[in-house]
C-alpha cells in the first residue's frame, strides 16, 4: 500500500484539512530541540492544544531509551487507539516516531512532517520505520505506512547547509539511477542554485514508482543502494575513527567510488562516469581515508545486508538513469575503487 504524500507550499492548510476529514481523540506532536524552535511554530496554530513530546536531538537517540520515554509521554498525554501522532522533524523523528506509534496500543495513527531535505526525498518514502539498536543502525523496527506525509520545502529555510547538502546526495542518487533528462539539468547548477520544490517532487515520484514496483525490497528497490554499499561502510568508517560524517556526505563519496566501479564492471562509458563524479567533487569536497584503511573499509562492506553468500553484490550504472542491482564484484575491484577514489 502507497503512503499519500502531499507536497504542499502551504503545511498548515493541508494539515488543517487532514484533521477536518478526520477524528481523533487526542493529539501529539513529537519534535526534537531544533524542530520546536525553528518548526512547530509553522504549524503551531493548527496544533495549538496537542500535547508536545520533545527529545534530544541527533541519531545518538534513535534508540530504545527514547522510545521508552515517547511511550511515557505518550501514556500521560491520554493518548488511546484513536489519538494522532503528529512527526515533526527529520528521519530521526520519522523513523522513531512512527514506529512508536505503530507499536502504540497496536498501533495509532501516524502523520510525518519532514523538516530535512534528506527525510523529504528519502525516508518520505517507502514506510520503513525503526530505531537502532547496540551499535546497529536501524536493527529493530517494521514497514508501516503513515496515515500522510505533509512536505513543505517551507522548512529547510533553518536547515543548516550542511544537512541540506546531505540530503542532495540523496536526490543526486535519484536522477543517476534513473532519469537522465533530470540530471543533465540538474549538473548545470551548483548546489546553492537548485529548485527545491521540483527536486523534491522529482525525487518523491522517483521513489514512490521503484518502491511501488518492489515494496519489500527483493529486486528492483535495490537500485536505491546505488552509493550506499561503499557508502554505509565509509560512514561507518569514521563513526569508528570519531570523527563521524554526514550520511549524504559519506554516500557523495559512495558515488564516487560506485561510478568507478560501474565504469570498471558494468560498462557505463568513462566521460559520462567523469562529469559525475565531478560534479560530486565539487559539491561535497573530499573525505580524506587514509589509503592503509582501504582494507578496513572492505571489511565494512562485506558486512552490508545486500551481500549473497560473502560475495559482493552492488547497484551500478550502466548508463545515466540505468541501474544493473546484485553486480557481483570482487573484493580486488571493490578495493581499487576506493583506491582510486582516496588518489583524486
Ligand atoms: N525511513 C527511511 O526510508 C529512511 C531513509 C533515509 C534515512 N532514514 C533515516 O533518517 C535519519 C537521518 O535523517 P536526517 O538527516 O533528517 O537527520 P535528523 O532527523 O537527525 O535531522 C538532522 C538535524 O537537523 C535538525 N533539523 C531538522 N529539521 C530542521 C529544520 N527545519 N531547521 C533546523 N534544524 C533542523 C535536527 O534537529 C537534527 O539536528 C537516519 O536515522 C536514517 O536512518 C530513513
Ligand atoms: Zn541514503
Amino acid at each position: 500500500m502507497a503512503e499519500s504524500v502531499i507536497l504542499t507550499k502551504d503545511v498548515r492548510s493541508e494539515l488543517q484539512a487532514f484533521l477536518n476529514n478526520r477524528s481523533f481523540t487526542r493529539i501529539a506532536v513529537l519534535a526534537d530541540h531544533n524542530t520546536r524552535r525553528h518548526c512547530l511554530p509553522v504549524i503551531q496554530q493548527i496544533t495549538g492544544t496537542s500535547s508536545l513530546i520533545l527529545i534530544p536531538p541527533g541519531e545518538v537517540y534513535k534508540n530504545l531509551a527514547t522510545c521508552e520515554l515517547i511511550w511515557d509521554e505518550m501514556t500521560k498525554a491520554g493518548l488511546d487507539r484513536k489519538s494522532l501522532l503528529i512527526n515533526l522533524g527529520g528521519g530521526v523523528i520519522g523513523d522513531m516516531g512512527g514506529f512508536c506509534a505503530s507499536a502504540f496500543k497496536r498501533g495509532i495513527a501516524f502523520v510525518n512532517l519532514p523538516t530535512t531535505l534528506l527525510s523529504m526525498v528519502d525516508a518520505s518514502v517507502g514506510g520503513k520505520l525503526g530505531i537502532d539498536f547496540k551499535g546497529y543502525k536501524n536493527h529493530i523496527g517494521f514497514f508501516a505506512m503513515p496515515d500522510s506525509v505533509v512536505i513543505d520545502a517551507v522548512f529547510l529555510k533553518t536547515l543548516p547547509e550542511n544537512e541540506l547538502r546531505s540530503g542532495f546526495a540523496e536526490v543526486i542518487k535519484h536522477c543517476l539511477i534513473r532519469d537522465e533528462a533530470k540530471w543533465d539539468g540538474l549538473r548545470l547548477r551548483e548546489f546553492r542554485d537548485q529548485p527545491w520544490d521540483d527536486l523534491i517532487a522529482h525525487s518523491v515520484r522517483i521513489k514512490s514508482e521503484i518502491v511501488a514496483e518492489d515494496p519489500r525490497e527483493s529486486g528492483i528497490r535495490k537500485i536505491l543502494n546505488f552509493g550506499h554499499t561503499l557508502g554505509h561502510a565509509i560512514e561507518s568508517y569514521f563513526l569508528d575513527i570519531n570523527s563521524p560524517v554526514l550520511h549524504g556526505e559519506a554516500v557523495a563519496a559512495g558515488m564516487i567510488c560506485e561510478l568507478f566501479l560501474s565504469e570498471e564492471v558494468n560498462g557505463l562509458d568513462g566521460a559520462t562516469a567523469a562529469l559525475a563524479r565531478e560534479y560530486i567533487l565539487k559539491t561535497f569536497g573530499k573525505l580524506e581515508i587514509d589509503a592503509a584503511d582501504a582494507g578496513k573499509i572492505l571489511n565494512l562492506t562485506l558486512q552490508d545486508k545486500k551481500n549473497e553468500g560473502g560475495e559482493l553484490r552492488f547497484s551500478l550504472l550502466a548508463e545515466i538513469g540505468k541501474t544493473s542491482h546484485n553486480v557481483p564484484v570482487s573484493r580486488e575491484q571493490a578495493e581499487k575503487a576506493l583506491i582510486k577514489y582516496v588518489k583524486i
